[in-house]
């Protein structure tokens, strides 16, 4: 029903979806990755976060173009669409293939992880993205600190604090550890159990930390809250069985700067 709530946009270009063998953010199929994107777009960014077309958007952990290819059919001139991603092969694929959208644009960030980039140079903890302060009125990112450690995730926090402008909302996506979370995953209830504790994070895989990484929802949020960010919408997801059937099995968040 979610999906009647915004006004219906055109089918974006059949040339965006990527062969099934180059995806790499975890779809299945050419369907879930279309699908996917869009329905995250018109519930999370659209409808829940109020993105308007002439918004300034950056897409952290951009991947092979899930979330931009909807936006080609939301953003309009005046719009724009900036993505950072680890993965070369990823950035590579949408340059060329977003040539047509001038307001599109992608960035590699040659940053370390064990998962998806393991002769990254740098590393995300001490990452500055390379945006001026206040560039953005939107922040994405969907399965992204899911695959970070914590120092990584609290320096993203403090750049998202320092690029979003006034009034910017911020789209975040993660396995949430609460009292409700834990006492699920403890009883082996829901598709993702994460056995391994890491100080307040908890890991799928030790040996690969970055294929898995729940958060402490009540740290995540009080990062967001000294950077003026508070929680304006959230949903929690299926990842731990609650029976719930949302776009993403993930638990989101929209929040505000104020
Ligand atoms: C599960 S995929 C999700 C991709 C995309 N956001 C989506 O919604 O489909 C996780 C993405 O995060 C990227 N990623 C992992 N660690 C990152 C980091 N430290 N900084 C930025 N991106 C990262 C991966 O390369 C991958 O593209």
């Amino acid at each position: 029903m979610y999906f009647l709530k915004v006004a219906k946009h055109p089918d974006p270009d059949a040339s965006l979806t990527p062969p099934l063998k180059q995806i790499f953010d975890g779809s299945h199929t050419t369907e879930a990755f279309q699908n996917g994107g869009e329905a995250a777009t018109r519930e999370y960014l659209i409808h829940r976060g109020r993105l308007k077309p002439d918004e300034r958007v950056l897409d952290i952990g951009s991947g092979i173009g899930k979330i931009a290819r909807p936006l080609t059919v939301y953003l309009d001139a005046k719009g724009s669409y900036d993505g950072v991603e680890i993965v070369k092969d990823g950035v590579e694929w949408c340059d060329t293939h977003y040539e047509r959208f001038p307001n599109f644009r992608f960035h590699h960030a040659d940053i370390y992880s064990k998962h998806y980039n393991a002769s990254g140079t740098t590393h995300d903890h001490e990452y500055r993205f390379p945006f001026d302060d206040l560039s953005f009125d939107f922040i994405i990112l969907r399965s992204v600190f899911t695959h970070m450690l914590k120092e990584g995730v609290e320096n993203y926090i403090r750049e998202i604090g320092r690029l979003l402008c006034k009034g910017g909302r911020c789209f975040v996506t993660g396995f949430f550890l609460n009292p409700d979370s834990i006492r699920r995953t403890e009883n082996g209830v829901g598709e993702w159990v994460f056995p391994h504790r890491r100080g307040s994070i908890r890991l799928l895989d030790d040996a690969v930390p970055e294929r898995g990484v729940a958060h402490d929802e009540a740290h995540l949020r009080a990062q967001f809250a000294e950077q003026g960010l508070d929680l304006a919408d959230a949903t929690y997801g299926d990842w731990c069985g609650r029976g719930v059937t949302l776009p993403t099995i993930q638990d989101a968040w929209i929040l505000v700067k104020s």
